[in-house]
């Protein structure tokens, strides 16, 4: 089959330059620029990489006309149905979905991961105690690399699958101490003899005090989002942990980079924003029809969050299970009557937001983080930590893109240029001369 190539021109000086186009196995086609400076001197100029695409990848697809998302060529619906966690952790990781012998192994060697060095409680303590959960998080998914540094060589694959179990196992442990501490009640070690989902929950609520068994709609309720959370492309944090990953820097340090630019509001931080905006719309005298105006007066930065995306110009399909799961919860009379009236206000202003032309005109519909916070607060999970709960998540899709990078000899370090516009040249002036 003939090369299927572009042509540019550069009508100033007439020079012309073939450009290989080049043909994913599903998804939009790209123009390979790789070596467009090299032969041409000229840059490509895309801020926030609106129609750049950074790397090949065979984990996670997303087509955002259709609102699809696969792992692995697995639909989200179908995972979130039919799947588990750990499953789809496997299925990120290794490629395809375990057998039953590759998957409790794999249980396995998560399960004995999961406790912390004992010596890693200290950072804890370093915090204030009303320090954001993120901010705790970060600082102690770095201090990992502290502990896993010496012998972690990443030119080897068995080095950087076991840096990818260390991580899966210890953030749930991580995650719930983020909590104990910040509320005052004693760490609570992980338990072997439960799942991962339920594991994470006993650790969060229970007390030396009284016996503590989750409920099994909220252990599957959690196994769904994070089955839901679990990866997304190229999203803000995931390139973050490819590009710091490239420098060969530790992957513990490379996945606290993503661990921090999940936390933006724009992005991972936008699901406890989103609870913050239902609350206030629900302690306001004002109706959801002057919130969306407030929305669309360019005037504040007041926008709906957990609301429009970058790639999604449909509708969210995370969103769709996750709001399923919301009526679940609340019909299964496990909410209490706060959550309820935050859901209500939630489908008020999606219906209103949908008919409305600004938001149906810019493709606006709700994302992975519009529903989930009125999930974890029934599962009792504070405001803070919400994004704490995504970030356990996505920790899968972060070590997963890793590795797929690390074990790439074509990697090369990330390193982006620039259009400069500042002073051109000029001469030092000597103080006394200024
Ligand atoms: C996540 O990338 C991923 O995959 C992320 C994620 C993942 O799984 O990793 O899916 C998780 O981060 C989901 C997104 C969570 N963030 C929010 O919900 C915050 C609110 N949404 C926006 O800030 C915004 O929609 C973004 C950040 C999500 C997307 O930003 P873009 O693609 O840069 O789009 P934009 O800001 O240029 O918006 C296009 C237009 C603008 O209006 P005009 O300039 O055309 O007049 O839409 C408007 C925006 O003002 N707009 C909104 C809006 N989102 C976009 N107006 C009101 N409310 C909103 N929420």
């Amino acid at each position: 089959m003939a090369k299927n190539t572009a042509t540019l021109t550069d009508n100033e000086t007439g020079e012309s330059i073939e450009l290989n186009i080049l043909h994913p196995t599903q998804g939009p086609k790209a123009i390979d620029v790789s070596q467009l400076y090299k032969k041409t001197g000229l840059l490509t100029y895309d801020p926030g990489f609106m129609s750049t695409a950074s790397c090949w990848s065979d984990i996670t697809y997303l087509d955002g006309d259709q609102g699809l998302l696969e792992y692995r060529g697995y639909s989200i619906d179908q995972l979130a149905e039919k799947g588990s966690f750990m499953e789809t952790c496997y299925l990120l990781l290794n490629g395809e979905l375990p057998n039953k012998e590759e998957l409790d192994s794999f249980i396995n060697l998560v399960t004995y991961h999961t406790m912390l060095h004992e010596q890693m409680k200290r950072f804890y303590s370093g915090f204030r105690r009303d320090a954001h959960p993120m901010a705790t998080m970060v600082g102690v998914v770095g201090a990992l690399s502290a502990f896993y540094h010496e012998y972690m060589d990443i030119a080897d694959e068995k080095d950087r699958y076991d840096a990818a179990i260390l991580l899966i196992a210890k953030m749930p442990t991580i995650a719930a101490w983020s909590y104990r501490y910040a509320n005052g009640t004693p760490f609570v070690y992980p338990n072997n003899n439960l799942s991962y989902a339920e594991n994470f929950l006993h650790m969060m609520f229970s007390l030396p005090s009284e016996k503590y068994i989750a409920s099994p709609i909220m252990v599957r309720a959690l196994e769904v989002i994070l089955i839901t959370h679990a990866d997304h492309e190229q999203n803000a944090s995931t390139s973050t942990v490819r590009l710091a990953g490239s420098s060969e820097a530790n992957p513990f340090a490379a996945i606290a980079a993503g661990i921090a630019s999940l936390w933006g509001p724009a992005h991972g931080g936008a699901n406890e924003a989103a609870v913050k905006m239902l609350i206030e719309i629900s302690k306001s005298k004002e109706d959801v029809d002057y919130f969306i105006e407030k929305a669309k007066d360019k005037t504040n930065n007041f926008r709906l969050m957990g609301f429009g995306h970058r790639v999604y110009k449909s509708y969210d399909p995370r969103a769709k299970i996750i709001r399923d799961l919301c009526h679940q919860i609340i019909d299964g009379g496990l909410a209490k009557e706060e959550h309820k009236e935050l859901l209500d206000i939630a489908m008020t202003l999606e219906k209103v937001a949908l008919e409305d032309e600004y938001f149906v005109k810019r493709k606006l519909y709700p994302n992975v983080d519009f529903y989930s916070g009125i999930i974890f607060l029934s599962m009792g999970i504070p405001l803070n930590m919400f994004t704490v709960m995504f970030a356990m998540a996505r920790t899968i899709g972060w070590i997963s893109h890793w590795h797929e990078m690390m074990g790439d000899n074509k990697t090369r370090i990330s390193r982006p240029r620039q259009l400069y516009t500042g002073k051109s040249h000029r001469d030092y002036v000597p103080l006394a001369k200024r």
